[in-house]
């Protein structure tokens, strides 16, 4: 395993929490090194289901260290609700988790101008979590951000913390908002800023050693390759670097250091929030597979748009990334179905196109074109190994790998963390 970087390499929600879980069975160091709380990594144990949005899920198996990277955005009220949430149900989290000193922080105000944007920008949102996250990646584009480094220093941060709430207010008296109260807001964060202070330190040092001893290193991406602020469907997409990219900028890891990069795909598609969705199925065929595969989002509970799986946005995916194995995921969510459509190409205008437009608006415009292939109508959750799989399963899976170019390294048929196989064929 050595270095390994996870990514998702659709619109999120590919079930990279499930994934890392099992990874980490080997993982010294699981590393989260981007996004903040609009993420949402759920970990199913035995009868215990947990859904993390800040912590690396490697949290859930004791001994691995746990490093919130300087690429992450970090609410400190809802990471100390978070650390306070496990410990409760008996995970020991304090000395196994480190916050990376550069790592910026988000606010309410940040959460506040989030909603408000949205809120103006009517029927053009993009649909975000609500979490802050773009305002908090502006204010550190800006160089007006606060960073964890300043929780260390209370009269630096107080004085930082009023300035940037006075700026704030007054943005959001210009798009008729209320005014946050700074007294209280303050307070709070006051009040949490010495329990997180104490686990702030240089996790450079600590991923560059662990590197160096010959650890195994599990770097944790969050959302997934088209909500990547660069190469995403913008500007229908988060403000981080979701692709393996992040990991070196947001992770204190060089790319040569890299081993391998797995990613993380479902059997099919889904997006949550704003933005073209080539796949996608509306009415009754979309509502199946939601109903089927429970798609419902982990952080703000709003159902996720879903469609057929798009070879075409993988294998772009796939090249961009390096990936080298797929973790495939969700396959009993297509158990029952009689036949399965899978696209490998769009058309433009009537012309044949075989990748992903870099312009969004051109990729809402294009038709997917569809080959179809029986389904297996047979449970998969009890399947243990590659060759109990029904063979029109097999057939699809290898379908999709040599489509988009990666050899299909791990199959996820449930939930549950026994509910996976590794393929060595
Ligand atoms: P993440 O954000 O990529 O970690 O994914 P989420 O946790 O937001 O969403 C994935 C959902 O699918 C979660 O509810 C998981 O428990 C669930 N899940 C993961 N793998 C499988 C699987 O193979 N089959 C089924 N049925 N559910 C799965
Ligand atoms: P995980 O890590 C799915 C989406 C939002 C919105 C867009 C921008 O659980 O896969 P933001 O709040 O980031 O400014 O919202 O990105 N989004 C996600 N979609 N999974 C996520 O995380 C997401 N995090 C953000 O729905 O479309
Ligand atoms: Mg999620």
């Amino acid at each position: 395993m050595a270095t390994t970087v996870l990514i998702g390499v659709q619109w999120g929600d590919e079930g990279k929490g499930k994934i890392i879980d099992v990874l980490t069975e080997n993982a010294d160091l699981v590393v989260r090194f981007q996004g903040g709380s609009n993420a949402g990594h759920t970990v199913e144990i035995g009868d215990q289901k947990y859904v993390l949005h800040l912590i690396p899920s490697g949290i859930l198996r004791a001994p691995s260290t746990c490093v919130i990277g300087n690429g992450v955005v970090i609410n400190p009220l809802t990471l100390l609700e978070e650390i306070e949430g496990l410990e409760e149900r008996g995970i020991e989290v304090r000395t196994r988790l480190q916050i990376d000193a550069r790592a910026h922080l988000v606010f309410n105000y940040h959460r506040a101008l989030d909603g408000a944007r949205e809120t103006a920008k009517g029927d053009k949102m993009i649909g975000t979590t609500k979490r802050g996250i773009g305002p908090s990646y502006a204010d550190k584009a800006n160089r007006i951000g606060l960073r964890a480094c300043d929780l260390l220093r209370p009269e630096r941060l107080e004085a930082k913390f009023r300035a940037q709430s006075k700026l704030y207010n007054e943005m959001l008296a210009t798009l008729g908002q209320e005014q946050l109260d700074v007294e209280a807001e303050w307070a709070a964060l006051q009040a949490v800023a010495p329990q997180l202070g104490a686990l702030v330190t240089d996790c450079v040092l600590t991923v560059q050693n662990a590197v160096a001893g010959g650890d195994d290193v599990l770097f944790e991406g969050a959302q997934g390759m088209w909500l990547d602020i660069d190469y995403g469907t913008y500007p229908y997409v988060t403000s981080s670097n979701t692709s393996v990219g992040g990991a070196c900028t947001g992770g204190g890891i060089a790319p040569r250091q890299i081993d391998e990069v797995v990613g993380v795909v479902k059997a099919y598609t889904t997006r949550v929030g704003e933005g073209p969705f080539p796949t996608e199925l509306l009415g009754a065929e979309g509502e199946a597979l939601r109903k089927a595969g429970n798609e419902f989002g982990a952080t703000t509970g709003r159902p996720r748009r879903c469609g057929w799986f798009d070879a075409v946005a993988c294998r772009y995916a796939v090249m961009l990334n390096g990936v080298d194995t797929l973790a495939v995921t969700k396959l009993d969510v297509l158990d029952d179905m009689a036949e399965l459509q899978i696209c490998t190409g769009y058309t433009l205008d009537g012309e044949a196109i075989d990748d992903m437009p870099a312009d969004s608006e051109d990729l809402g415009r294009i038709q997917a074109v569809y080959e179809s292939h029986p389904g297996w109508q047979t449970r998969t959750c009890d399947v243990r190994c590659w060759e109990d799989l029904p063979a029109n399963a097999q057939s699809y899976l290898n379908r999709l790998s040599e489509l988009i170019g990666a050899r299909v390294g791990i199959v996820s048929t449930g939930p549950a963390r026994v509910e996976t196989f590794y393929v060595n064929k």
